[in-house]
Parts: structure tokens; C-alpha cells; sequence
């Protein structure tokens, strides 16, 4: 965590002709990269105590300020965020990191190549790891910009600390990131409201019967088949509850990723051009990957062979092809030659 997103810099003028404040003062040591407590609110800055700030802010030690007092700061000195120049620094200092990360980016681009999504897909099914392709997600959405959105800010920072294992849940987050570039969606909030969508879809299931989990979805009776729907409505509940700050469409994107493009999805039954195409891209690869897992028939099957059986449109108990045909062609013609090739 950098230093600027619990404090804010200042200067010694800032403080004006003012001796006492209602906050405290705390200094920046940029040889550690350490904040200490400097002066506690209310007490005055004079004599020895101005000669020591002064002394270290010769040095190269910085004056800052705890955000939380942000608004207390601005009032003693009747500043304006917007106008006060140690407050953009937060943003600034993003920005300047974001440049590393890019040409970072740019470096492991040059190293591994440009990203192709066909051959890295299909890579990743032959040996059954998908970490290459994980990362890379990593690496693109670390240089993802700290202006658009909440949501997208935090994708980027989930991605950065959760995608560094291969995972269930980080398949479904890199290939659902690269089905929906491949079909066109590159922008960074289209693409942070689907990466944020792929990692919270199934919160809801902690609300469930464990068992739940764990049982074939072909095998659920009645009652549990009906429990086992309520799962895009609670964790859109517990999202809500939460107070995290998720956007709209990232929350449609939950609610809907059962949704199917004929209308024989759940929990609303929607059809077609109701349903936005993220969820049908999340719902296509979390499907995909819950069939080969053996979550929906209680056996695992090869993902080739979950692919050319969808691409077949081969009836298959279980297997789902209803996710509209710009995404269920962009599936099959990732898959076509080489599937060809190796049946
Ligand atoms: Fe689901």
C-alpha cells in the first residue's frame, strides 16, 4: 500500500501564520518510506520543535497529514480540495506508477509476444494450465488508470493479488477477460465490470447449504435445484449489503450470468437482447469450466472434448450452448481447426 492513500503531503507555508491544529502532524521519511508521528493536534509548533521539523524537512523529509482529517485540514486553512495541490498528489503519484506498469507491460510483450487468445487458450487446455494466461491478465490490468471508476480500480487491484495462482476462479476471471476482448470489448470500465462480475458471481453460494456445492447439478432434486437458482440473487444481495462500491452493470453482470439467450436461464428468464453480453460471456466460461470440472454432471470431461461438443452442438446432458451467437461463435472459432485437428 503506498504511503499517499492513508496520508497527504504538505508544506511548512501551508500552515500559514498558525502555531496550533486541530490535527496531527506526522513526517515522511523517504529513505525507509516510513511516516512517524510528529506533533499531536492541538499542541503548538514553536522553538526547538519548528527548528527539528525544519532541520528534517532539509534533509529531504516531507510534512503529511492523515486523510481521515482531511476535511478538518481544509477548513483550518480554508483550502479546496480541488485547488489544493497536496491532494492531487494521490492521483499523480498513480499515474506515475501506471507508466512503470505499462512499460513494464511492454517489456513482457516484447519478451512473450503479443497476446493471442487462440493459440494461448488452446495451450492452456492441452497441458491443463492456465497460468500463462493468468498472468498475463495480471500484467494488463495492473496498467489499468486510477481515473475511470471504482470498479475498475479495484479489478485491477484484485487481479494484481489474487491472480498469481492457477485457480478455478482465475480461469474463469482470464478467459472471460479475453473472450470479451476477442469480442470487441477492450475498454477498461467494460472490461473491470466483467473482471469484478467473474471473481464475486458466486458469493452467494456461502449462503447455501455446503452440500450444495459440492453435488452434481444434475443430481439436485427439486427443493435443491430451487435453492441452487437463488445463488445470482444472494450474492448480488450481499454485494449490496456490503456497501462495496460496484457499478451498475457490474452487478447486472451477477444477477444475469444464469440468464441464457432463449429465455431458459434464471432467476428473471430473460431473452436475448435483455440479457448484456457480459453475462453471457461470464456465464459461457463459468459453464464451461463447471462442465469439465464434473460440477454439473458429477464427471470431470476434457475441456477439448467439452469444446467440440459444444461447437457439435452435440447433445449432451447438461451442456448449455445458449449464450447468443457472437459469443457462442467467438467459443467455437477459437476452438475450430486444432479441435478439427486433434479429434
Ligand atoms: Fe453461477
Amino acid at each position: 500500500m503506498a504511503i499517499t492513500d492513508n496520508y497527504f503531503f504538505i508544506e511548512l507555508e501551508d500552515l500559514s501564520e498558525k502555531k496550533i491544529f486541530p490535527y496531527h502532524l506526522f513526517v515522511f521519511n523517504p529513505a525507509n518510506e516510513s511516516v512517524s508521528p510528529f506533533l499531536k493536534a492541538n499542541s503548538p509548533l514553536v522553538g526547538d520543535k519548528l527548528d527539528f521539523l525544519e532541520f528534517i524537512l532539509s534533509k529531504g523529509g516531507r510534512l503529511a497529514v492523515d486523510r481521515k482529517q482531511k476535511k478538518t485540514f481544509l477548513s483550518t486553512h480554508s483550502l479546496i480540495e480541488e485547488e489544493f495541490k497536496g491532494l492531487q498528489e494521490t492521483i499523480h503519484y498513480l499515474d506515475e506508477k501506471r507508466a512503470e506498469k505499462i512499460q513494464e507491460l511492454e517489456k513482457q510483450t516484447s519478451i512473450l509476444g503479443e497476446m493471442k487468445f487462440k493459440e494461448e487458450l488452446l495451450s492452456s487446455i492441452t497441458d491443463d494450465d492456465y497460468m500463462s494466461m493468468i498472468e498475463r491478465v495480471r500484467l494488463e490490468t495492473d496498467t489499468f488508470s486510477a481515473r475511470v471508476s471504482h470498479t475498475v480500480s479495484l479489478a485491477s487491484y484484485l487481479c494484481e493479488k489474487l491472480l498469481v495462482e492457477d485457480n478455478f476462479v482465475n480461469r474463469v476471471v482470464a478467459v472471460s477477460y479475453y473472450l470479451a476482448k476477442n469480442c470487441d470489448m477492450k475498454d477498461e470500465q467494460t472490461l473491470g465490470d466483467l473482471i469484478c462480475a467473474a471473481f464475486f458471481s458466486h458469493i452467494g453460494m456461502t449462503q447455501l447449504d455446503y452440500n450444495l456445492g459440492h453435488k452434481a447439478h444434475l443430481e439436485y432434486n427439486k427443493s435443491e435445484l430451487k435453492e441452487y437458482k437463488k445463488h445470482p440473487n444472494l450474492s448480488h444481495h450481499l454485494l449490496n449489503k456490503s456497501e462495496v462500491e460496484l457499478s451498475n452493470r457490474c452487478m447486472n453482470i451477477i444477477f444475469q450470468h444464469h440468464e441464457r439467450n432463449d429465455g431458459s436461464g434464471f432467476p428473471m428468464y430473460k431473452k436475448g437482447e435483455h440479457i448484456d453480453q457480459l453475462s453471457l460471456i461470464l456465464g459461457a466460461v463459468s459453464h464451461i469450466f463447471e462442465y469439465s470440472e464434473g460440477k454439473v454432471t458429477g464427471t470431470k470431461t476434457n475441456m477439448t472434448t467439452v469444446i467440440r461438443n459444444l461447437k457439435n452442438k452435440s447433445f449432451t446432458a447438461g451442456l448449455e450452448f445458449e449464450f447468443g451467437d457472437k459469443i457462442y461463435e467467438s467459443l467455437v472459432n477459437i476452438i475450430n481447426t486444432e479441435t478439427e485437428e486433434a479429434a
